[in-house]
């Protein structure tokens, strides 16, 4: 097949940042996306109704002339939000709230210590129609950084999906075949997002010849057994697995740096090498669910109707892209061919 129409997809997960940047990523995105779910965790952290509707606008503003681009809200938790911060978050306009493990990547220094306490609020989630979003990771040092993903779905996520039946869940970047069986076997209403990079990637590209700090992210990837794991959960068809990028830019000095950032800027490639990893899966078939309609209908919102359109052709990602403000940043995959390009 030299030549594929899908329905426009979504991206369910990725990160605008604020300010000059969105002059960047919002435009990224928009080339080929029509929805996105826009990540809370900026500095401060997006925690309240007024805040949700402010960087939406912000965001509306950094469209390209003509973009009908629609950002998806979310709603950051803290320990001290409140039922009626999600009524409010609701109103604004939010769809979704995001729940981060204090301490466990970029920015959830903020995020939720102590995850008994949230229960109320999980439940006004599922009263308002609103998803959960989560960041699936424990945070406690001692525990191995391979092995955090594993521990949160033993020790939290069993338990709150179990609670809170009518709540839809949606564990974010799955990283291993743990998190893949979890999702595949769960009640309805849980489903997971899964990032290019963890679909083409594993620890041995961030560790082997040294060290890659363009391929670093979180959770950080994993032995190769949980790649394929991944990549035979979303060649499956499986409607509980979609696209989500977690497309998330960091300045090359914040990356190639004693203690670099984690965060892979996908947002100029990312549907290109999905569609170039369900091309090695023999599974082309399966990529229109996988970017169009498995998000939208677990979502409960409506499918895009416009098209689309990839063709077989080499190009080179570039090797850097300078920001608004000035700064370079290193998308991933930079120097790298993609075998597939937008029309
Ligand atoms: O690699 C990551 N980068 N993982 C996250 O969870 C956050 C993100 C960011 O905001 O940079
Ligand atoms: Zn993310």
């Amino acid at each position: 097949m030299n030549e594929i129409t899908l329905i426009k997809p979504d991206d369910w997960h990725l990160h605008f940042r604020d300010g000059l940047m969105l002059n960047e990523t919002v435009k990224a995105t928009a080339r080929c996306f029509a929805r996105a779910i826009v990540m809370p965790n900026l500095v401060p952290p997006v925690t309240t109704g007024e805040m949700v509707a402010a960087y939406r606008d912000r965001i509306m503003a950094a469209r390209p002339e003509g973009s009908s681009f629609e950002p998806l809200m979310t709603l950051y938790l803290t320990d001290k939000t409140t039922a009626d911060d999600i009524k409010a978050a609701k109103k604004a306009g939010a769809v979704a709230a995001k729940m981060y493990p204090a301490g466990a990547t970029t920015n959830s220094d903020a995020g939720v210590n102590s995850l008994d306490s949230l229960f109320p609020v999980f439940e006004a989630l599922a009263e308002n129609g609103m998803l959960l979003l989560i960041h699936g990771e424990v945070t406690e040092k001692h525990i191995d950084i391979f092995d955090r993903e594993k521990e949160f779905i033993d020790r939290h996520l069993v338990r709150i999906v179990e609670k809170v039946p009518s709540l839809k869940v949606i564990f974010e970047h799955i990283t291993t075949k743990d998190a893949a069986d979890f999702v595949m076997s769960a009640r309805e209403g849980v489903a997971a997002t899964v990032t290019p990079q963890h679909l083409m990637m594993n620890r041995n590209d961030i560790l082997d010849g040294g060290i890659k700090p363009h391929n670093y992210c979180l959770p950080v990837l994993k032995r190769s057994t949980h790649q394929e794991a991944l990549r035979n959960a979303v060649a499956s068809g499986s409607n509980r697995f979609f696209l989500g990028t977690d497309s998330a830019p960091h300045a090359r000095h914040k990356k190639e740096n004693a203690c670099g950032c984690a965060g892979c800027y996908s947002a100029w490639s990312a549907l290109e090498l999905y569609t170039q990893v369900f091309e090695e899966l023999n599974a082309l078939d399966k990529l229109e669910g996988f970017a169009s309609l498995h998000g939208p209908d677990f979502y409960g919102l409506p499918r895009n109707t416009e098209t689309v359109t990839l063709v077989k052709e080499d190009w080179q990602v570039p090797d850097s892209i300078i920001l608004p403000d000035g700064d370079p940043i290193v998308p991933f995959y930079a120097n790298q061919t993609v075998r597939w390009k937008l029309k």
